[in-house]
């Protein structure tokens, strides 16, 4: 199937710079928000980075207006109707997620295809919600977007082939790299980089070393670009908290065990960057 106009359902950190690369990989782009807030903040957003795009060279000025051009917005979710594709890249809430997919349906053309961009939530099951559980897939993007080169595509149990292809194609038309994950509890990345950030939090309550030292240790150590508390910040610390719950309850296995002290600093409030304090202070 060949795609050519995208939806985006979400205008937060993962939606604009989801927005952002399709746009600037040639596709029409319509991204939904509730809030017109976050439809303007994620508007000056994109022009923010692809200005930095454009001023270290990697794009031309021509190619950032026609990005700009491609880019519309919208507050009714119905405006997505038309769609090739549609990503959801809303609440990391299941009831939020099924909830899009239920009233956007009925407006679908039938060879649409549905992704969601979640972290961790089973693909199948959000398939199953809908009714094109083949035309369904995982389609996990890594913050941030538009620098990050991995794209993973996760198939629910009914996904079918074509769908598979089709979005691999996608991947590569954005010039990224698509992995291929099975529908398992976080998949592949944050399987796998979230224990580590969880172990990081362990080693700072247990007082083996200080914010300051465990980061050092891990870039200089281990040649991260971020250490593991900066990134949890720049993450999220709520995000990190609900991956380590969704491993603990999907794996049933203690090694997921969330660290008490993340847990508390969530309860804090204290979210990373988008709360102004995390490991780190911001304000
Ligand atoms: N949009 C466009 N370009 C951006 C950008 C953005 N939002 N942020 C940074 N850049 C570009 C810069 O222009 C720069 O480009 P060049 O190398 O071409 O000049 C490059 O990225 C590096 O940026 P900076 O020099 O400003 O900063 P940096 O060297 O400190 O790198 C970083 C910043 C890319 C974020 C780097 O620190 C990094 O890779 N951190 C780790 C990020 C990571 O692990 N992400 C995955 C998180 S897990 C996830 O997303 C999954 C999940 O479900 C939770």
């Amino acid at each position: 199937m060949d795609i050519r106009t995208v939806g985006v359902v979400g205008a937060g950190q993962m939606g604009n710079g989801i927005a952002h690369v399709f746009a600037l990989a040639g596709f029409e782009v319509t991204l939904h928000d509730i809030s017109e807030d976050a439809l303007s903040r994620a508007l000056a957003t994109i022009e923010k980075n692809l200005e930095r795009q454009v001023s270290r060279g990697k794009i031309t000025g021509a190619d950032k207006a026609a990005a700009v051009a491609r880019l519309h917005t919208t507050k009714t979710l119905t405006d997505l109707g038309q769609s090739d594709l549609i990503i959801e890249a809303a609440t990391e809430r299941e009831t939020v997620k099924t909830a899009i997919f239920e009233d956007l349906q009925p407006h679908l053309k039938p060879e649409t295809i549905l992704t969601s961009n979640t972290s961790s939530i089973s693909i199948t099951r959000l398939a199953s919600r809908t009714d094109r559980p083949e035309k369904f897939m995982g389609f996990h993007f890594m913050n941030p977007v538009p620098v990050m080169q991995l794209v993973e595509l996760i198939r629910g149990i009914a996904t079918d082939e074509e769908t598979f292809k089709t979005l691999h194609a996608v991947v590569e038309r954005l010039g990224k790299t698509a992995a291929s994950a099975e529908d398992f509890p976080a998949f592949i990345v944050n399987r796998i980089l979230m224990p580590m950030i969880n172990e990081a939090v362990y080693t700072l309550y247990e007082g083996v070393g200080s914010v300051k030292s465990i980061d050092e240790s891990m870039k200089l150590g281990a040649n991260h670009p971020m250490g593991p508390l900066e990134l949890a910040d720049f993450i999220g610390l709520d995000t990190c908290l609900a991956i380590m719950n969704v491993l603990h309850d999907g794996l049933a296995d203690t090694k997921y065990r969330p660290c008490p002290l993340l847990t508390k600093y969530v309860e804090a409030g204290w979210l990373g960057r988008k709360t102004q304090r995390g490991f780190y202070d911001y304000r």
